[in-house]
């Protein structure tokens, strides 16, 4: 049998699904009426935001926040019900429902997973999803902000900047990610290398725990405070909230954008921006983004180059920037004309590519291209040489030609704020002595998507090649990028495999997954918090 539109471990997993399905012939309207008891001596309809297949808004309410369509086929499992939450009281009957009822709840704020695990399950499962808790509320005078893990950080950016113009907060890039995924699994952007990562500035939270009950820090103790920031939080219970430390941003930071091509000597370039990409002074973020273009005065007579782009953002005005740059980085030539000048708000629509008279995109929960794809990443401690770089270049050539699907490369600067914080602060291992991140990512659309499993196979072959330059023991990976190649559990029945987890365990969190399995065991023993990469509980 061959499915050539969908990933062969993809659909090992759908041929699982089926049989337990199939067997388990689970009846989802005792867990319905389970919900309508526990509403009903509180008068509350559960109609109002509990969906079942018959509900004619069911399969747009799953389709809105699915952010790869790799996971939005006909063949991908669905929920039995999805669940839209208004008020946080309204969580813990779903939780005692779906227990009840033998149903995994898989919990979905922006649906950015690369693996779509906040809204796919091989067994019988409920989506609780988030997308009505999307409050934040910015405290100018005490530089805090609480946000619900449904917001987007578009809206986040928006509602700080709308109160303070010296005021920000270090996450991503892109605009539509929910808070409840991106910071509880780490969250970097333009502000790490002075800032960290969003997790660092996490400073309360609150949570429904496996019991039903609401915890905030001091009731959920350090332990499972320190867990949520950067373990993930599907394996420890339901995130409503968060409480930010804002940061300082100045009145005026300045980006540019520098493209050089391989005949523009791009190779020796990124090879220079290795070794002091992660040592420049802290203010400065250039990353470098890698695709593959067409030209037609190759000097090797091939009709394709590598692009390079040299994207960054500098926290403060050119005067200050350009002597820096003169003295770290002169081969790259950078010149005022080549800066801009902004708000810190206005560089968030500039890495998002928002026009800069549109900030209220920002609170547009709608992906403008939503497309399939497919996502890896590595740490890089060494310099790659160039003879390294050379073969990634030769990968890039060998990608299919097909105009609608795409390869890029990312590779995003450490140093800064990221040296200074120790490897345990935080589940989040990845600190001193790593140059730079690199996140792979092939991606496509619809007309080409019986095309897939070679998209799929060339990021694995591009994988296997960087494994002589990324780091070893463990080969490192950033749990945001979410990646099932690197290990699964079978999860099903809350029966899993110590052994099965470390792979991907040691390889997201290092030293510290086994703190991690420590926590989860104290506050899910019997894993009712689950998916093919949560973290396992020794019970
Ligand atoms: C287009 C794109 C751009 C990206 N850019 C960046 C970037 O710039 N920087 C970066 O660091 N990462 C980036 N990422 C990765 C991103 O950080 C992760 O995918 C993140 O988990 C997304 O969070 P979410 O809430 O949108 O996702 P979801 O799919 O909703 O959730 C992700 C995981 O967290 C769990 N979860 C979600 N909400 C809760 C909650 N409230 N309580 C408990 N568990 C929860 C889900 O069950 C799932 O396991 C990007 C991803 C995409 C697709
Ligand atoms: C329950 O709600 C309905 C409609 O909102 C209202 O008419 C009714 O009086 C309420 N009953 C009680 C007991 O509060
Ligand atoms: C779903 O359908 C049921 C039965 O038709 C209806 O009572 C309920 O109001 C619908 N739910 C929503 C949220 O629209
Ligand atoms: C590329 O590098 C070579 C050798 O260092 C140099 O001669 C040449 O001028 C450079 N080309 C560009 C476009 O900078
Ligand atoms: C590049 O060269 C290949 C092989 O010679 C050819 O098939 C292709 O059409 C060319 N592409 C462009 C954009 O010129
Ligand atoms: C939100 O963005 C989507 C995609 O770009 C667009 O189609 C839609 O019109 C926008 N909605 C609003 C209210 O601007």
């Amino acid at each position: 049998m061959k499915t050539p539109t969908i990933s062969t471990l993809t659909f090992v997993l759908f041929v699982i699904f089926s049989c337990s399905w199939a067997a388990s012939a689970h009846d989802h309207e005792d867990f319905l009426e389970c919900l309508a008891h526990q509403f009903k001596n509180r008068n509350i309809s559960i109609s109002n935001f509990v969906y079942t297949s018959k509900n004619s808004s069911y399969a747009s309410i799953l389709r809105f926040s699915i952010q790869n369509l790799r996971f939005a086929l006909e063949s991908t499992p669905k929920p039995l019900v999805i669940v839209t939450p208004e008020h946080e009281s309204q969580i813990p009957p779903v939780i005692r429902c779906a227990k009840k009822n033998d149903m995994q709840i898989r919990t979905r704020s922006g649906g950015h997973d690369h693996e779509g695990l906040s809204y796919v399950s091989e067994v019988p499962f409920v989506i609780l999803d988030l997308i009505k808790f999307s409050e934040i509320i910015v405290d100018v005078e005490q530089k805090t902000a609480w946000v619900e893990s449904g917001a987007t950080i578009g809206s986040l950016y928006y509602r700080i900047a709308e109160k303070s113009s010296t005021l920000g907060f270090p996450a991503g890039t892109c605009q539509t990610m929910g808070t409840g995924g991106h910071f509880s699994g780490g969250g970097y952007g333009t502000l790490v290398r002075k800032y960290g990562l969003s997790a660092d500035n996490v400073i309360d939270a609150r949570i429904v725990d496996v019991h039903g009950r609401i915890l905030d820090r001091t009731a959920m103790g350090e332990d499972l405070f320190w867990a949520i920031r950067g373990g993930g939080g599907a394996s420890f219970g339901v995130i409503l909230a968060w409480k930010l430390q804002l940061v300082d941003v100045p009145e005026k930071v300045t980006v540019f954008r520098i493209q050089k091509t391989l005949e523009q000597n791009a190779t020796q370039l990124i090879h220079r921006w290795q070794s002091i990409a992660h040592k420049f002074d802290q203010d400065l973020f250039m990353r470098v983004i890698l695709v593959r273009t067409n030209t037609n005065t190759n000097q090797d007579g091939r009709n394709m180059t590598i692009l390079s782009v040299f994207n960054s953002m500098f926290l403060g005005g050119i005067d200050r920037l350009l002597p820096l740059m003169q003295k770290s980085f002169p081969e790259l030539g950078l010149v005022k004309e080549d800066c801009t000048e902004m708000s810190w708000i206005q560089s968030i629509l500039y890495f998002a590519v928002i026009p800069r008279d549109k900030p209220e995109v920002l609170l547009n929960r709608t992906q403008q291209y939503v497309r399939y794809f497919k996502a890896k990443s590595d740490y890089v401690q060494n310099p790659i040489p160039e003879n390294g770089l050379e073969g990634i270049w030769q990968l890039f050539y060998e990608f299919t030609k097909e105009e609608d699907a795409q390869a890029v490369i990312v590779m995003s600067p450490y140093g800064g704020r990221m040296d200074e914080i120790s490897e345990s602060a935080l589940p989040f291992p990845h600190r001193a002595g790593n140059l730079y991140k690199i996140e792979y990512l092939v991606f496509w659309v619809e007309k080409v998507a019986q095309n897939s499993d070679t998209y799929i196979s060339w990021i694995r072959r591009l994988y296997d090649y960087m494994a002589l330059y990324a780091s070893k023991s463990p080969r490192a990976a950033y749990m945001n990028y979410r990646d099932l190649d690197i290990g699964v559990i079978n999860n099903d029945k809350g029966k899993i495999s110590y052994a099965g987890a470390s792979t991907w365990g040691i390889k997201y969190f290092k030293n510290n997954f086994d703190r991690l399995v420590r926590i989860k065991t104290m506050v899910d023993p019997h894993n009712f918090f689950r998916n093919e990469q949560s973290i396992p509980s020794l019970h």
